[in-house]
């Protein structure tokens, strides 16, 4: 083997959740691959999973059945590690046990060519400490595949302290040539991706299991609220709660005993039960079967009745305060949602800004083919503009959408419980302050529920809708078939900081704030890590110029306060950008110079 793309021939040990997609990667890239496993009935189960997985691609049409056929005849399967004499590269995918990879080391040392290169897939054990089982340390490293591996293009590729430059080449050249985007790091708990997964994971289960939304829930807020592929508890369904724990637990002692990748207690009790996700057909979800994506309905699902929920109050006139962006966009969802609506601003002169901004929006909605010409006129005849809140005597619902300000919020409501008719219900679209503050400067609590809107509130497609312990039922079924009837996703959740989305989404981007100051990796290939290997639609760089530095500072800051949890501290970094006035795309420049 010499110089780049003498690699030919690889092995790979353990075909299971992530072996198997490795295997396949290589054998569509071309290479012989030798197809490793502990005993017949675990080979047995690879070779499924590789036959299966490159049937699913030929009847999708990925794949002819003639490419499918070279590809498995690339693929030797074989018991034990004795005929990986010959490869070029081995690379391990065994349960993320350090003392077993240190094991199937020392054997892959004994058994493989001096040249070979011997790479490991651990997600989060050293590279460093799997190395020196060998007595050749400086062909060691870490290529971190992610799953599914054929699909997701990044590969971290680990380097150690005595990692030779030319094996980090010469794996960098591998990735290429399978057409995988490599970022090369050096040997950290977690390397980039799961350092900024985990944390993130082990708060969800957390929220899952102290009640706070449902599983269901909370997976539909990061899918609807950030575009992710997945929520987080599928995901870890995917992954496998077996591995996720391990990964967890040598974060927890790797990466300085964060209490935040301490495993939450309910993951060790599934695993214990048995129930380790897609691979066992039961993990947070229940699927129809071992190893099957298909999620079929338990004793958990919402039955048809608990899903719709019970009317609520009878909505038909809704008042809008505020004339910023996110007023614009509420106001233009309830019009094209059939609602009449009376929007109060300060003065004549916002209205009329306001108007421009609904305009131009819905010309763009006309023009795209998203709205018809008849449903724009009739959106545009149910609005009323107004600067007096005594407008609001008549409406059924108030959602105000004021700068976020608790003195300013108060006082807004204090008026509005003045002004508005019994049985209203009022609402805040705070993503920070707490709403109960809001509810109790009314004479009606019961009344108060937070709708939480994304931004742009017509296209993103959730609602949180926030209870706190002095609202009715009524209010909340009136609030989530508000929602529903815009259609949206309501996500109910209890009035704490950051709600479902913004508390599990800002720890992870002020973590990546961490990595980046810590040196550890750059700004793009953090991104790069996110997008690539989790099929984020956005890298947390890239999301905080665009949401602005100091709101997101803002909401760090809150959440640090409220649950005073010192990983949440806001880093020194992200202060000390936003003093220097980098605020993102708003002001031209934040993490990157956008002004060119
Ligand atoms: N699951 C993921 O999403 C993911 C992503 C990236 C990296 N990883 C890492 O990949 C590695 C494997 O994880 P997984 O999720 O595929 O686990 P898994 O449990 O699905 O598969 C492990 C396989 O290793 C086999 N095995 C056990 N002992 C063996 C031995 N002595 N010799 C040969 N094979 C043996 C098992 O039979 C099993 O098939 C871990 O280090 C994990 O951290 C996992």
């Amino acid at each position: 083997m010499d110089g780049a793309g003498g690699i030919q021939v690889v092995g790979v040990v353990g075909l299971g959740t992530m072996g198997a997609g490795i295997v396949e990667v290589f054998a569509r890239g071309g290479l012989t691959v030798v197809a490793t496993e502990v005993d017949e009935v675990a080979l047995e189960r690879g070779r499924s999973r590789i036959t299966g997985s490159t049937d699913r691609a030929v009847a999708r049409g990925k794949l002819s059945p003639g490419q499918r056929d070279e590809l498995l005849a690339r693929i030797t399967f074989e018991v034990g590690m004795a005929g990986l004499g010959d490869v070029d590269l081995v690379i391990e995918a065994v349960p993320e046990q350090l003392d077993l990879k240190r094991k199937i080391f020392a054997a892959l040392d004994a058994v493989c060519k001096p040249s070979a290169i011997l790479a490991t897939n651990t997600s989060s054990l050293s590279v460093t400490e799997i190395s020196v089982a060998t007595a050749r340390p400086n062909r060691v490293i870490g290529m971190h595949f992610f799953n599914p591996a054929p699909i997701m293009k990044l590969i971290e590729v680990v380097r150690t302290v005595v990692t030779a430059p030319e094996v980090v080449a010469e794996i960098e050249g591998l990735c290429a040539r399978l057409g995988k985007v490599d970022v090369t790091i050096g040997d950290r708990a977690g390397f980039i991706a799961n350092a900024l997964l985990f944390g993130y994971f082990n708060h969800a289960v957390a929220m899952y299991e102290g009640r706070y939304a449902t599983r269901e829930d909370i997976d539909a807020a990061m899918r609807l609220g950030c575009g992710l592929p997945m929520g987080p508890l599928a995901l870890m369904d995917l992954i496998g709660l077996d591995t996720a724990y391990e990964i967890l637990d040598t974060m927890y002692r790797r990466g300085g005993r964060d209490r935040r990748h301490a495993p939450v207690p309910l993951i060790k009790q599934m695993v214990t039960a048995g129930l380790l996700g897609r691979k066992s057909g039961r993990g947070f979800y229940t699927y129809e079967k071992p190893g099957s994506p298909k999620v079929v309905a338990d004793d958990l699902t919402p039955t048809g009745e608990a899903a719709d929920a019970p009317a609520g109050r009878p909505v038909y006139k809704i008042g809008v305060v505020g004339s910023g962006t996110m007023a614009a966009g509420i106001i233009e969802v309830f019009a094209r949602s059939g609602y009449d609506v009376v929007s109060v601003t300060r003065g004549t002169e916002k209205s009329a800004r306001l108007v421009e901004r609904l305009r131009a929006s819905l010309d763009k909605a006309v023009m795209r083919g998203k709205l018809a010409e008849a449903a724009r006129a009739a959106a545009v005849t149910r609005l009323t503009w107004s600067a007096e809140l005594d407008d609001l005597a008549d409406v059924d619902l108030v959602v105000e959408a004021v700068v976020e300000e608790l003195s300013v919020k108060k006082a807004l409501f204090a008026s509005l419980d003045e002004i508005c008719k019994p049985g209203v219900l009022l609402a805040t679209t705070t993503s920070s302050l707490p709403v109960i503050e809001c509810a109790m400067a009314t004479q009606r609590p019961r009344d108060v529920v937070g709708l939480h809107f994304f931004n742009p509130a017509q296209v993103m497609g959730l609602v949180e809708v926030v209870r706190t312990i002095r609202t009715s039922d009524d209010a909340v079924d009136t609030a989530r078939m508000l929602a529903r009837s815009l259609g949206k996703y309501p996500v109910v959740c209890a009035d704490r900081s950051g709600f479902v989305v913004n508390a599990l989404l800002f720890p992870y981007l002020n973590d990546a704030v961490r990595m980046l100051e810590a040196s550890y990796a750059s700004a793009d290939d953090i991104d790069y890590a996110m997008k690539l290997g989790c099929g984020y639609p956005m890298g947390p760089f890239e999301l905080l110029d665009v949401v602005g530095l100091d709101v997101s500072l803002a909401i760090q800051r809150e959440l640090y306060l409220e649950l005073r949890e010192p990983g949440f501290a806001p880093t020194p970094l992200l202060e000390h950008l936003v003093t220097a006035g980098y605020l993102g795309r708003k002001v031209g420049r934040g993490f990157r110079d956008h002004a060119r």
